[in-house]
């Protein structure tokens, strides 16, 4: 990915400002996030990133924001723009809460934020859906990913912190290299009873389009068996019977 960095000023002009604030643009919503983004520290932008919206290509898009590749001085970070139509007023919990993932090692680091935005470690790879798909993704590097997941579910589970869009866990992890990384805290909870492992093993194994890409690379049980150790686990979400899930899903 060619990164190609402009000063924040860009933002104030077409068709560059739609991502500043999307989707309604005013003049004066500009203004204010230009000041709250030189206050951040983020000097320049990149539009670059596999989604094109508006002419301008980006990282990724949500109903909560718009992620950008943006650099905070030296450097280059993802920058999550709130939506002008976002059901969030600010950014305040989602940072709260990727603070406290990012205690057991999971996210991409916090940076910092304000009301309209969120800075965070930019994450360079691929939605494990994608990146399940190419031929050249072994079954072993599958099985490893699945299962650094669901570790990584188990630590949230037991922390108290459902991350609340497991379900729909193809968009929620990107894989690169160095491994996977579980993103978007924005729908986390730490209020509600988790189900991040139940919530991903359903996701990633059972009747998904990720599920079928993984069952064409890896041999799983049936989904009999899968639902009935989800819900000994779900009944009694212990190390153990983390284990024994990990187990029986052969993993
Ligand atoms: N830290 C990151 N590094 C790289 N890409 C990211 C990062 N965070 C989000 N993205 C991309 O932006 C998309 C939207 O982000 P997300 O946090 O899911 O927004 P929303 O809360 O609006 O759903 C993601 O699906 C992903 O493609
Ligand atoms: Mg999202």
């Amino acid at each position: 990915m060619t990164q190609h960095f402009q000063t924040i000023s860009v933002f104030k002009k077409d068709p560059y400002k739609k991502i500043l604030t999307f989707p309604q643009v005013t003049e004066s919503e500009i203004t204010k996030r230009m000041v709250e983004l030189r206050k951040l520290g983020i000097t320049h932008i990149s539009f670059t990133g596999p989604l094109q919206i508006e002419k301008c290509h980006i990282l990724g898009k949500g109903y909560v924001g718009m992620v950008v590749l943006a650099k905070k001085r030296s450097r280059v970070v993802a920058l999550k723009i709130r939506r002008t139509d976002s059901p969030r007023k600010n950014m305040t919990n989602e940072a709260k809460l990727l603070k406290t993932a990012n205690k057991l090692e999971i996210g991409p680091k916090f940076i910092k934020n304000s009301k309209n935005f969120l800075i965070m470690e930019y994450i360079d790879g691929e939605k494990i859906i994608d990146w399940a798909k190419k031929s050249e993704t072994k079954a072993k590097e599958i099985r490893s990913v699945v299962k650094n997941v669901l570790r990584e579910c188990f630590l949230l589970d037991d922390a108290g912190l459902d991350h609340g869009e497991l379900s729909t866990i193809d968009k929620h992890v990107i894989v690169n290299k160095k491994g996977n990384t579980m993103i978007d805290f924005e729908s986390s909870s730490e209020n509600r009873k988790p189900s991040n492992v139940t919530g991903a093993t359903q996701g990633i194994l059972i009747g998904t389009g990720l599920a079928k890409i993984i069952q064409k690379k890896i041999k799983i049980p049936t989904k009999k068996k899968i639902i009935d150790l989800i819900r000994i686990y779900k009944k009694n979400p212990t190390l153990e019977n983390f284990e024994s899930l990990i187990v029986g899903l052969k993993l």
